[in-house]
């Protein structure tokens, strides 16, 4: 049989089950329900946004999680026009219902944080297509929750696929096959995804979970493993501890006192600060910790995107119950539209790789009449330091270029916020912006 002929048997076979599907004669869909539990306990196991449900059908996995978790925003793709008829009729708010197939979804890349797939995937005839498909669709490090029939052994399976499957064809079933631990390792490998977990469950249940892995950029390792390497000597720097760090400001920063305008920064967050608090990037928190332990009633969270600084930050802050500390990035933060009366970046954008993404987001986060504030480098204001950045800092990856004059980020700014101070000190600059 062709694909093609495999997929009408699929729309055939379930435009005649739709009405029923969902009910107590459903025959031997009735299998399926007992699926259901156990694909939600696997998804809530991590945290998820946008969800894909392949193969919804009628959509009994989409009403259950829409039940439960009604702020989540939920897609359903079928190939049978009549199971997503019978889905739409439910009208569930914030869920997306298409009819298309599963082995060419139509979604853009990097859309979904998880997908799940009920007693669905064996009626695939190009089951990598649907794999390939996956690892488009997902996040890095998303992932697919597989659920559907097996058999443990290899000949029992080839009996299946061979004798039972085709003479299933002949009373209109669309079944094409099932699979093994080393059908879908294959599947994962060849569509750069990673197998989980393969798990028989039950008497004859498949339950897997696929990973799309997350890569870093090159831009990205770069500060991962700069940050990681200068941990030691990074407070000592910021905070002209040593001999050589005050030799180091004085000859290439024109004797600019980080600590100094740390101060001035810290010093827009009101003594009594109630409200919540984002600190992007947190760094070792060298700068912060005497203020945090003062914000007792604030609640604060501090996001860094080097693993390494946060070891730091977690030592300086683990007795503040009012301090969360996040691995995460500045140009992709985790946080819904306008959670945080205030966001503050000490030293962080002229090491964000992607500026643009991080103005972004921060302005995103932000309540409106909330305050921005932040200080760091600027270039154009002295050309040593501007030839230490450019040849040395952002080679190492402790910066990373575009950089923004004084006057360019006064503008881009001025777009979104109305400054309250806006100050430049040597090539530094610290400012308060309110939120339009
Ligand atoms: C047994 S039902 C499972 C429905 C639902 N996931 C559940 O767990 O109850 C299988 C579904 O897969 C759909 N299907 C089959 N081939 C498909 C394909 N290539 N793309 C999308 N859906 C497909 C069928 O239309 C049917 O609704």
């Amino acid at each position: 049989m062709t694909a093609k002929e495999y997929k009408a048997l699929s729309v055939k076979e379930f435009t005649k089950a739709a009405e029923i599907y969902e009910s107590d004669n459903a025959g031997v869909y009735n299998m399926c329900k007992k699926d259901y539990p156990e694909v939600l306990a696997e998804l809530e196991k991590e945290p998820f946004t946008d969800l894909l449900d392949c193969g919804c059908g009628t959509g009994p996995m989409l009403t259950l999680l829409h039940e439960k978790y009604p702020d989540k925003h939920y897609t359903g793709i079928d190939l049978t026009p009549k199971m997503i008829e019978v889905a739409r009729a439910k009208n569930m708010k914030d869920v997306e219902l298409v009819v298309g197939d599963c082995e060419n979804l139509p979604f853009g890349e990097n859309s979904f944080d998880a997908v799940i797939c009920c007693e669905s995937f064996h009626h695939y005839p190009n089951p990598q297509d649907f794999f390939n498909s996956i690892s488009r669709v997902l996040r890095p490090g998303g992932r697919l929750v597989l659920r559907d029939m097996t058999m443990n052994s290899a000949a029992v399976r080839w009996f299946c696929n061979n004798i039972e499957m085709p003479l299933a064809h002949l009373i209109g079933k669309g079944d094409v096959r099932i699979y093994g631990r080393d059908d879908i390792d294959k599947l994962c490998r060849n569509s750069g995804l990673q197998l989980e977990l393969f798990e028989k469950r039950g008497f004859c249940r498949l339950h897997c979970v696929v990973r799309k892995p997350v890569k870093e950029e090159k831009r990205y390792q770069n500060i991962t493993s700069s940050y990681k390497q200068s941990s030691g000597i990074y407070d000592d720097v910021l905070t002209r501890k040593k001999w050589w760090s005050k030799l180091y400001i004085r000859l290439f920063w024109g004797n600019v006192d980080d600590n100094e305008i740390a101060e001035k920064v810290l010093s827009y967050i009101p003594e009594d600060f109630s409200g919540r608090l984002l600190d992007v990037p947190v760094g070792t928190a060298v700068f912060t910790q005497k203020k945090y332990e003062a914000l007792k009633n604030a609640d604060i969270t501090g996001l860094d995107y080097s693993e390494a600084m946060l070891m730091q930050a977690r030592e300086r802050l683990e007795a503040l119950e009012n301090v969360k500390l996040v691995q995460g990035d500045a140009g992709h933060l985790p946080y819904k539209k306008e959670e945080f009366d205030i966001v503050l970046s000490m030293n962080g954008f002229h090491a964000f790789p992607d500026k643009k993404a991080a103005f972004r987001e921060t302005y995103r986060v932000l309540k409106k009449g909330g305050k921005f504030i932040a200080c760091y480098y600027v270039k154009g204001r002295s050309r040593v330091t501007d030839s230490l950045v450019r040849n040395s800092l952002a080679k190492k990856g402790w910066f990373t270029p575009p950089f923004d004059t004084a006057q360019m980020l006064k503008n881009r700014l001025e777009r979104a916020y109305d400054i309250k101070e806006f100050m430049v000190k040597g090539s530094m600059v610290y400012f308060c912006a309110l939120k339009r």
